[in-house]
């Protein structure tokens, strides 16, 4: 007897139309908060608004209502939600060919390549999918060249992170965490990985002196910890250690790159080149899991075949959305609105009143305000997304503000009212 489902298994599943679910006033918002709650994992907490739509800077939700998206899918959508030349170049690749896996050449993979190490003045690129595994891949490249070229002996290899790092939530990025909500429960932890205070060149300078150390891997602004700006010159003094000390300088890019922050990459600020540079999230535009290591031929060509890879890394679809998305960044100048509106927006809320907003912080358009410990920064967001904005909390009392860098002037000036409107609620108490 052949047994197609398990016992438990149904063969015929239905599930409820979102639409079905309602027409009291935010019935539908509820049914979908309901129905995530019940049936999915409860390893986030959203905000409750229930997207159906999106299109540039503004989302809908279920039940109609618009708001401007200040968080951009964590710096994803860096070009605007569904952006025409983005969502072009992946159809008509989706009709054609979508994934062959590195099993077999593709007609795409080699063009992309060669685009993308052109666009950023490397030799090589590695593609993968998720941040996450960008991040895993330049831990895995740091080693293999620590054992091959920096003669370190066998698994001894040491890989510095910085306090308050955020590369994902694989095993081995929550090794990394001095974060207990990411790593607590969940060890035991990768060995040798070890932390130094993120913006402190001396600690730095002390733990590169460790022979075995191969390679700092560093945010150039730290996003999840709540957008920490280091001091002017810390790259460039990590850059001076990284050479003095024969270690590798990774840039984890997958926040801060592709415009966000005001320039291609936040590493441009201080003109320094990692030997090993991690993007992801904005290099698909939001449409599609896609993500590069890219470094030079001493460090790339340490890994050889069967030894690193994945499924979808590299896939056609992947390439040609990859290509689209890093030409319209261009095309469109979108690091120069990241700076011009950045600038505007740290200006005007600068000026609100400091017993609600104590701190604003950020470069180009990856910002965050801190709510004064009177006040609950989730109740800040609550009511922001009443009056037509949504931003999403960290730390308890952090609110980053990152909208897609296509934002106008127009726009940015009408997010500047709510945002005011709702901070001055606040202060007056109401
Ligand atoms: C700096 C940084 N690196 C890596 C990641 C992980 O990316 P992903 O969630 O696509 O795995 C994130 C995610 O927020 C990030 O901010």
């Amino acid at each position: 007897m052949i047994f197609l489902f398990p016992a438990k298994m149904s063969s015929t599943v239905t599930a409820t139309k979102t639409a079905d679910l309602g027409d009291r006033p935010g019935a539908a918002s509820q049914a979908v908060f309901d129905r995530e709650d019940k049936f999915g994992a409860h390893n986030y907490h959203p905000l409750p608004v229930a997207l159906a739509r999106a299109k540039g800077v503004y989302v809908w939700d279920v039940e109609g209502k618009r708001y401007y998206d200040f968080l951009s899918a964590y710096s994803a959508v860096n070009q605007g939600h569904c952006h025409p030349k983005i969502i072009k170049a992946m159809t008509e690749q989706v009709e054609v060919l979508a994934l062959t896996s590195r099993a077999f050449y593709s007609n795409v993979l080699g063009e992309y390549e060669e685009y993308i190490t052109k666009l950023f003045g490397y030799d090589k690129v590695l593609p993968m999918n998720t941040g996450v595994e960008g991040g895993e891949t330049a831990c895995k490249l740091a080693r293999k060249w620590g054992y091959k070229v920096k003669k370190v002996p066998e698994n001894k290899a040491k890989i510095v992170f910085a306090e308050g790092n955020f590369w994902g939530r694989t095993l081995a990025a929550v090794s990394s965490s001095n974060d207990p909500s990411s790593y607590e429960g969940f060890g035991p932890f990768m060995p040798g990985f070890e932390l130094v205070p993120y913006n402190d060149t001396a600690a730095l300078e002390k733990a590169l002196q460790d022979p075995n150390v191969c390679a700092f891997m560093v945010e150039p602004i730290q996003g999840e910890a709540g957008v920490v700006v280091p001091d002017e010159g810390y790259l460039t003094k990590v850059r001076e250690l990284c050479t003095k000390y024969n270690v590798l300088f990774i840039a984890d890019e997958v926040q801060t790159g592709l415009a966000r922050t005001g320039r291609m990459l936040a590493v441009d600020y201080e003109d320094v080149k990692p030997d090993i540079l991690i993007l992801g999230k904005a290099l698909s535009g939001g449409i599609y899991p896609v993500s590069a290591v890219l470094a030079n031929d001493p460090v790339m060509l340490c890994i050889k075949p069967g030894e690193h890879g994945s499924t979808y890394g590299g896939n056609p679809l992947g390439c040609k959305v990859a290509m689209a998305a890093l030409q319209v960044l261009i095309d469109e100048k979108l690091a120069e609105n990241a700076d011009r509106m950045g600038r505007k927006l740290r200006e005007s809320l600068a000026e609100l009143p400091k017993d609600v907003v104590s701190v604003v912080r950020g470069k180009g358009l990856l910002n965050a305000i801190v709510i004064n410990s009177k006040f609950d920064a989730w109740e800040v967001c609550l009511r922001l997304k009443e009056n037509g904005l949504i931003a999403k909390p960290t730390h308890g009392d952090i609110i980053r503000f990152a909208p897609p860098l296509t934002i106008t002037e127009e726009q940015m000036d009408d997010c500047l009212r709510i945002i005011k409107d709702t901070v001055m609620a606040f202060a007056k108490g109401l």
